[in-house]
């Protein structure tokens, strides 16, 4: 069987990117090109500026990612491009650049979900084996969902008010700390003791829902007393015991999803897939179980677009074609 070849278009927040992947599993190119410098100033990704440095990159991008591949038009099958949810002005850039290439050069074109795009981010690293039990944690998500076959989504647990991601990004922003704040947390939460018990939203006992905006108001508020006592409180210390609150519920849920639907695997996506606390602490909980877990590599687990071709695949294989009315929806279902 001949091989086939997707380019993947990734622009729904603040990095643009592109990527040829082979078969839905090989990374023959992934390029991104990260606008995180230009939004540092205003503590988090401002829209219009996204939308703008997407304009300016697409085709230098595009063109990187096909020549580092080293292939032509000619190899590639189909593009595919993240046409929600994410933020409309960055995302109508990538769409509408793959509309133009569809169109000109007469291939077929599949819109991915974006978070469709983060689970397939480990079939970059290693093949599927179902039922499979998906952990998605990024900037905007925070979801447990059971796949039963490609391309199946069944939702078993999301959050009822901030994303983990989020939640971090918050934090961090209180403490003073540069965007994007996860990374920036858990550095400093290595260093730190878990000193504050900050609590745990287990929610109803049989619910796969996640909560963190509670947390994140007794993080607030501690910060707050302390100021207000004049208390010096040490923002290592605050890291390490949130980010344990955040890692232990991540977990625990998670396990006992994996347990109750008895899945062949275990997968973890999404930006705070790359978080060191919740790496260990899953490797740790799932060492000596029944259930394979597996975790992409970091440089897959933030956006990126190898993830969009890789789920492309997936749906081009099927038989998904989208049109040339395709729109982005900043708040595609998945
Ligand atoms: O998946 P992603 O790149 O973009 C979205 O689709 O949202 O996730 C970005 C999120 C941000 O909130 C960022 O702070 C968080 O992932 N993140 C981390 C780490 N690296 C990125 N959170 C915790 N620890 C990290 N090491
Ligand atoms: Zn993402």
């Amino acid at each position: 069987k001949k091989d086939t070849i997707i380019l993947g278009i990734e622009t729904s927040c603040d990095e643009t990117a592109a990527s040829v992947v082979k078969n839905g599993r090989e990374i023959m190119s992934n390029v991104v090109a990260s606008q995180i410098e230009s939004h540092k100033r205003f503590g988090g990704v401002v829209p219009e500026i996204a939308s703008r440095h997407h304009v300016e990159q697409i085709t230098l991008v595009l063109e990187k990612a096909i020549t580092e591949a080293g292939v032509t038009w000619k190899d590639i099958d189909a593009i595919a491009v993240t046409e929600g949810p994410g933020l409309v002005g960055a995302l109508l850039v990538g769409v509408n650049a793959a509309k133009a290439l569809a169109f000109a050069k007469k291939k077929p074109l599949v819109g991915v979900h974006h978070i469709a795009g983060h689970i397939y981010a480990n079939r970059l690293a290693h093949e599927f084996e179902f039922p499979m039990l998906a952990l998605i944690v990024s900037g905007g998500h925070t979801e447990l969902v059971l796949m039963k076959e490609h391309g199946d989504y069944e939702l078993i647990g999301e959050t009822r008010d901030d994303a983990a991601g989020e939640a971090y990004d918050k934090v961090a922003r209180m403490l003073k700390l540069p965007y994007p704040g996860g990374p920036q947390i858990d550095r400093l939460a290595a260093e730190g003791e878990e000193s504050i018990n900050f609590p745990r939203a287990w929610l109803e006992a049989d619910s796969y829902d996640f909560s963190f905006s509670g947390l994140k108001s007794a993080v607030i508020n501690k910060i707050h007393n302390a100021k207000q006592r004049e208390l010096t409180l040490n923002a290592e210390d605050i890291a390490a015991s949130f980010q344990a609150s955040v890692v232990e519920v991540l977990t625990e849920k998670t396990y006992r999803a994996a347990k109750e639907y008895n899945v062949n695997q275990v997968i973890v996506a999404g930006g705070v897939a790359a978080n060191t606390g919740l790496r260990k602490s899953l490797e740790k909980r799932f060492s000596d179980e029944d259930f394979p877990l597996y975790i992409p590599p970091i440089q897959l687990c933030t956006d990126n677009a190898a993830m969009i071709a890789a789920a492309g695949t997936i749906l081009f294989e099927k038989g998904h074609r989208s049109t040339l009315d395709l729109n982005a929806n900043p708040s595609l279902l998945l």
